[in-house]
């Protein structure tokens, strides 16, 4: 899954950041927002012998961020674009898809304001998760710039609150610290309320935010790529603009978004930065592998090693080792045994590991001063004298250098 990741990335010019495991608390506070249930609930936090007040990360972007500011990326070029695969951390309850230590591969384009940086980050995020798992759908949506935010929340506020009562607790403590959060809730009533009584965001962003929601979504289509437009999809972090989708996989029951992401333009900015857009996307790994299943298995190559060195005497041993480094240094895969077992269980031990051939140093080639090569593949065999060794290898054998299936 990781080299696959590696090279998806690289294809479409990618390049890869690594952030540290915490951050200072205020940085998640500040990203993410003081009012989501990341930065409420969920964050592992602590100081440090100075007191300083640090959270192991629940999320890479403000990380990426920081870190872009900290190194003047923003100097070096107009755009960034950047991934990572992180391990991360969120203390939810845990459950089918949900774990309180997960991982992610994502990507963030940071410098572009335009309806086409957004097409290339989903359909990345989209050429990445279709190739782990299977049946996925993109849900789009728009929730316009803060400044057409803040009257469409006095109105979904004004609409919900003689239904308040009937709001899931969680959903009406929302009402006035979140509101657009209700939108996610997944009780049943207040999703029903929703359909009923509230006004739904896209209707209300500018004509500049519904224009670039209009060009996404039409390139997306144009792509062949299978989206629909959630119009109740908000996404649980504060620093979206513009921008929000999911990839959704079926069969995962309620934690079936594999991938979420959308454009954050004033992220740079809040963080200390100049004003500069930009967009991005993570993927639940764990969720993925869920998804795959049996298909991800079977793409897992069977292991494969190009030489597997047998011996039985220890007299043997030094010579073995440093005729295993030659041939290593020829660009051979090698694996020399290590458990002193019968010459007959090295062999089971080599056609385990999928040897395309073995060397062996038993009592007679010790004796002469050779080694004697059998390759799987063709049978052939031959006994030569220890410099021999890397011209009968390369007359027979073509180097792999890799154990496939590791
Ligand atoms: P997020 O929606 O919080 O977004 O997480 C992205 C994905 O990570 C989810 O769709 C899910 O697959 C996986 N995930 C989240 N929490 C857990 C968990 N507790 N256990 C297992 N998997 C989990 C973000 O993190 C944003 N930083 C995405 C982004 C990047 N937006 C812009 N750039």
């Amino acid at each position: 899954m990781e080299q696959t990741i590696h090279e998806r990335m690289a294809a479409f010019g990618y390049r890869e950041m690594r952030t540290p495991a915490f951050e200072s608390l205020d940085l998640f506070e500040r990203g993410i927002g003081p009012e989501t249930e990341i930065v409420n609930k969920e964050m592992y936090t602590f100081t440090d012998l100075s007191g300083k007040f640090l959270a192991l990360k629940p999320e890479s972007t403000a990380s990426v961020i920081r870190a872009y500011l900290e190194n003047n990326l923003n100097r070096e070029a107009p755009l960034a674009r950047i991934y990572y695969l992180d391990t991360l951390f969120r203390q939810e309850r845990p459950q089918k898809g949900r774990f309180r230590q997960f991982h992610q591969f994502g990507a963030e384009a940071i410098g572009s304001p335009h309806p086409e940086q957004d097409i290339e980050i989903i359909s990345l995020a989209y050429d990445l998760c279709n190739r782990f798992g299977p049946d996925l759908t993109i849900r789009l949506n728009t929730i316009g710039e803060p400044d057409s935010r803040k009257p469409f929340l006095t109105l979904l506020q004004k609409s919900l609150e003689p239904h308040a009562a009937a709001l899931a607790p969680l959903d009406r403590g929302r009402l006035q610290s979140n509101p657009l959060r209700i939108f996610d809730s997944k009780d049943q009533n207040t999703q029903d309320l929703l359909d009923r009584h509230a006004p739904l965001i896209h209707e209300h962003v500018s004509p500049a935010d519904s224009g670039h929601f209009a060009t996404v979504m039409a390139g997306l289509k144009a792509l062949g790529l299978p989206v629909t437009h959630d119009p109740k999809l908000v996404r649980g972090l504060d620093y979206y603009t513009r921008t929000t989708f999911e990839i959704i996989a079926t069969g995962l029951g309620s934690q079936d978004a594999v991938c979420g992401g959308g454009r954050y333009d004033h992220l740079v900015e809040e963080l200390g930065g100049p004003s500069i857009p930009a967009v991005g996307f993570a993927a639940g790994m764990e969720r993925l592998l869920m998804a795959a299943g049996d298909q991800l298995a079977a793409q897992v190559p069977v292991s494969q090693v190009d030489v597997y060195f047998i011996f039985n005497d220890q007299a043997a041993m030094q010579p073995v080792l440093e005729l295993a480094r030659e041939v290593r240094a020829a660009g051979y895969s090698v694996m020399v045994e290590t458990l002193r077992r019968s010459m007959k269980a090295q062999f089971r031990e080599a056609n385990r590991n999928g040897a395309r051939a073995v060397l062996i140093m038993g009592a007679d080639e010790l004796a002469a001063g050779s080694v004697t090569l059998k390759v799987m593949e063709t049978g052939h065999q031959d006994t030569v004298a220890l410099a021999g060794v890397g011209e009968l290898l390369a007359g027979h054998l073509r180097p792999t250098g890799q154990v496939a299936g590791h």
